[in-house]
């Protein structure tokens, strides 16, 4: 039996993604449906700090990424530009930490700021209204994520053409 450790940290550091993308999205809509604001406060908190699963799941996947690409062409690794699939790859990936790392915390962290105001009573008029549009901008976010990932990781298995089956 033969292995890489690495290979095995890539493919943890996608389950930590999947783990951080789908257990946020549970909170978020267990969230939206909270009437009580203080416990509504308490999941968000909680979603926040499953959020921070997906900087660790990028930095793993990056690391054991550039290693993988070493690993897989040894002699010449810069050949890597030449292999459209992982190009492709590597691109969505950078639009996916882009958005992770910019769009969702500035959109969750307004919400959160929102909701305090809220339990403090000094929300501003139209505070219900502007809660609906970032939980809506939220689900947007999350979307996308989900589908850069799927494209991702389609990418990751068809593009090697390294597991030949029915198509
Ligand atoms: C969300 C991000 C990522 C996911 C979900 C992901 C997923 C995967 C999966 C499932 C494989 C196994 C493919 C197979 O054995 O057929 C793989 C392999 C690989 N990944 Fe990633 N990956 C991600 C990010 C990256 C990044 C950022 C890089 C480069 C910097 C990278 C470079 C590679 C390479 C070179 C391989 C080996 C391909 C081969 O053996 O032919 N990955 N990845």
């Amino acid at each position: 039996m033969t292995g890489s450790f690495n290979f095995l940290l890539h493919l943890l550091g996608f389950g930590f993604l999947v783990t951080a993308l789908l257990g946020g999205w549970m909170i978020e809509r267990r969230s939206r449906r909270e009437k009580d604001l203080t416990f509504k406060r308490i999941l968000l908190r909680t979603g926040r700090a499953i959020g921070l699963l997906s900087p660790i799941a990028a930095l793993i996947l990056l690391v054991t990424g550039i290693i993988n690409i070493v690993s897989v062409y040894p002699t010449n690794p810069m050949i890597w530009h030449s292999q459209g699939w992982l190009m492709a790859k590597v691109i969505l990936f950078a639009f996916m930490v882009v958005n992770g790392v910019v769009f969702g915390p500035i959109i969750s962290r307004r919400r959160s700021r929102l909701v305090d105001t809220m339990i403090a009573g000094q929300a501003p008029e139209g505070s219900e209204q502007t809660l609906r549009v970032l939980e809506k901008n939220l689900t947007t976010y999350y979307l996308v994520q989900t589908l850069l990932l799927l494209l991702i990781l389609f990418l990751s298995i068809f593009g090697s053409g390294k597991h030949p089956g029915l198509f």
